[in-house]
């Protein structure tokens, strides 16, 4: 049963394909396609695009190199040339079909050929459909310094269709759990229990109904979020939960034999964050109108929000904890990469005047603290890291 997302001046529709694109297509019109695909996609996720939509073999395809390694100008300018060998007009439609490096290196390259030619999501990973292709957030890594240069243009429309899961190798499937506990974590009690559950940890059993329920939550956070804030202005910061550290951390494995999943790094950077969190009195909250000051542990712990930061390491990080690693391996961080990781997390584009900023939950969903921590903080948060049991 196909839902469909209203979200600002596109829709979302979550569910099979065949019942939302060739209709959204026919509606919509355009002088010509051009399909990006990555080697991994084209192979198994294309045939089943093709055959649920019934777009003809003769689109133009541009394959790349499947992974982060290759969200750069070069491949950029690979994509560029190919779109001046197609001709590709003003009304020519992009199609990105893959994870998140897909959405985000495809739209932006659609965003400024020709000052802009419209484009359309269709992500295949767990990731990219609950997070990465929602919200109009487009861009390429630079030296080293993940999503560095880019811009904000929303897509056309985005098709989520679970059935791209299937394709997924199991690890690449957890990886896009970070996000899915990261939008329970900031808006969604309810998703946090959904999460928590054995049968959803044992992912690659859960059936289409079960995906549809735990995308369709998912994804209302991330609107939700996306709606108030398009521009990052403010709430918006608070999907970066976990990115602060996890960010640095997946940069720093990149760069060595065996590099982290997007999900696995940014698993880390929650834990870490909301350690440092804990370890950070919330500030007092203004009098109220009778003029007296609640307590904000008081606050913290009754609140409904279903990680409370408020009073140390208690019952909230150690369930994170928990559940993290039911998910991902345990994946220590070198204490000889700390200053690398510090280095890193100073790029951070929250960063105001030279201090690292971070976004963490408050104490009810969908409100937001942030935090300036210093080295030592995070440092000792991936020490804490790293001491638990892998
Ligand atoms: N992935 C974070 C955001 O869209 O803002």
């Amino acid at each position: 049963m196909l839902h469909t997302f209203h979200h600002g001046d596109y829709p979302i529709f979550l569910g099979d394909l065949r019942e939302s694109f060739p209709a959204w297509l026919h509606d919509r019109g355009c002088s010509q396609i051009y399909l990006l695909t990555d080697e991994n996609t084209r192979c198994h996720c294309l045939p089943i695009f093709l055959e649920k939509t019934g777009l003809p073999n003769e689109v133009t395809i541009t394959e790349i190199p499947a992974g982060e390694n290759f969200k750069n100008l070069s491949t950029c300018e690979r994509i560029w040339q190919q779109m001046l060998d197609a001709k590709l007009d003003r009304k020519a439609l992009v199609l990105n079909l893959g994870g998140g490096v897909i959405g985000d290196m495809g739209g932006f390259c659609a965003a400024t050929w020709k000052r802009g030619v419209d484009f359309v999501q269709v992500p295949t990973t767990l990731l990219a459909m609950t997070d990465a292709a929602i919200g109009g957030k487009l861009g390429i890594d630079f030296q080293g310094v993940k999503n560095t240069i880019g811009v904000f243009k929303n897509p056309a429309a985005v098709f989520v269709d679970p059935d791209f899961l299937k394709t997924l190798p199991e690890r690449e499937l957890r990886s896009g759990f970070a996000e899915v506990i990261k939008h329970a974590l900031i808006g969604d009690p309810e998703l946090w229990q959904m999460v928590q559950s054995e049968a959803v940890t044992q992912s690659h059993r859960l059936t289409t109904s079960a995906w549809l329920d735990l995308l369709r939550a998912s994804i209302a956070v991330k609107v939700r979020i996306v709606q108030e804030d398009p521009l990052e202005k403010g709430i918006r910061a608070l999907l970066n939960f976990g990115h602060t550290i996890g960010h640095a951390v997946e940069s720093y494995f990149l760069e060595t034999n065996e590099p982290l999943t997007h999900g696995e790094a940014v698993a880390v950077g929650m834990i870490c964050e909301s350690l440092i969190a804990a370890s950070t009195p919330p500030p007092t909250p203004p009098p109220n109108e009778r003029g007296d000051v609640e307590d904000a542990a008081t606050t913290s712990v009754h609140s409904t929000s279903p990680l409370p930061f408020g009073g140390g390491v208690g019952g909230g990080v150690e369930t994170l904890i928990a559940v993290i690693s039911r998910i991902f391996p345990h994946r220590p961080v070198p204490e000889s990469s700390f200053p690398e990781i510090w280095n890193l997390m100073q790029q951070d584009k929250k960063n105001i005047s030279g201090k690292v900023r971070m976004a963490v939950p408050g104490a009810t969903p969908f409100s937001m603290r942030i935090l300036e921590p210093g080295r030592e903080e995070v440092e000792r948060s991936l020490l804490f890291y790293n001491s638990l049991n892998g």
